[in-house]
C-alpha cells in the first residue's frame, strides 16, 4: 500500500518536473527572436507592443516583413522602440484570469491616443498583430514575432477607435486569428474605460 503510494507520487513528481522543464526550453528558443520581435505583459508598467516601424504608417502598410517592432515600456535593447509618453488616456489594464480553454494567458487593454504615437496615423481602421501561424507566411506579423513565456499571442490596434489590446496565450484557441477585423472589443474582451 505504502509502496504503491509511493510511486504514484514519484511518478507525480516525475510528470510535474516534466511539465517545469518545458516553459525553460520555450525561453530558450524565445530569446533566440530578436528583442525587436519579442513583446511581453508583465503588469501595465512593464508592457511591450507592436507598432509600426515607419512614421505615420497604417497598421496595413506595416504588414511586410521587417515593417513592424516592439516598443516597450522597460525596454533591455536600444533595438526595441519606446511607448510613448501619454500614449493611453486610460489604462492600460492588465489581466492573468485564465482562457476559456483553461489555459495561461494575459492580456493589456486600454484607450489611447494615436495621435501621441509618431508611428500612427489617428484614422487608420487598425489591423492585427500575431505570432505564428498567423502572417501572410504563416510565421506571424511581424514574421518571427514571439510574446514572452507564452506559446501565441494576438494583438489589435484601432487607432481610429483609440483603442489597443494585445493577449498572449499558452493556447492557441485563446488567441484567435480569424477574426482579424473584428476589433479589440470583440477579440480581447476587456476594460477600455471611455474608448
Ligand atoms: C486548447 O483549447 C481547446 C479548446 O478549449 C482544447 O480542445 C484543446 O485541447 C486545448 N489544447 C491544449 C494543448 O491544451
Ligand atoms: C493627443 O496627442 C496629441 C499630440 O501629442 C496632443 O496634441 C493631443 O492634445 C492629445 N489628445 C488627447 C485627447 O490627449
Amino acid at each position: 500500500m505504502f509502496l504503491r503510494t509511493f510511486a504514484a507520487l514519484a511518478a507525480a513528481l516525475a510528470l510535474a518536473s516534466a511539465s517545469l522543464a518545458q516553459p525553460a526550453a520555450r525561453s530558450d528558443l524565445e530569446s533566440r527572436a530578436p528583442p525587436d520581435l519579442q513583446v511581453w505583459v508583465t503588469s501595465s508598467t512593464d508592457f511591450c507592443v507592436i507598432l509600426p516601424r515607419a512614421k505615420y504608417s497604417t497598421i496595413g502598410d506595416s504588414e511586410f516583413p521587417g515593417g513592424a517592432k516592439s516598443y516597450c515600456t522597460k525596454r533591455y535593447d536600444s533595438s526595441q522602440g519606446k511607448v510613448p509618453a501619454k500614449f493611453f488616456t486610460s489604462g492600460p489594464f492588465v489581466s492573468k484570469a485564465r482562457g476559456k480553454s483553461g489555459g495561461r494567458q494575459v492580456q493589456l487593454t486600454g484607450c489611447i491616443n494615436a495621435s501621441a504615437s509618431p508611428r500612427l496615423q489617428p484614422n487608420d481602421g487598425g489591423g492585427q498583430y500575431d505570432s505564428a501561424p498567423g502572417g501572410t507566411d504563416g510565421k506571424g506579423n511581424p514574421a518571427g514575432s514571439v510574446c514572452l513565456g507564452y506559446n501565441h499571442y494576438v494583438q489589435i490596434v484601432e487607432p481610429d477607435a483609440n483603442r489597443i489590446c494585445i493577449r498572449c496565450c499558452d493556447n492557441q484557441s485563446d488567441c484567435p486569428l480569424q477574426f482579424d477585423t473584428s476589433g479589440c472589443k470583440k477579440i480581447i474582451p476587456g476594460r477600455y474605460d471611455g474608448c
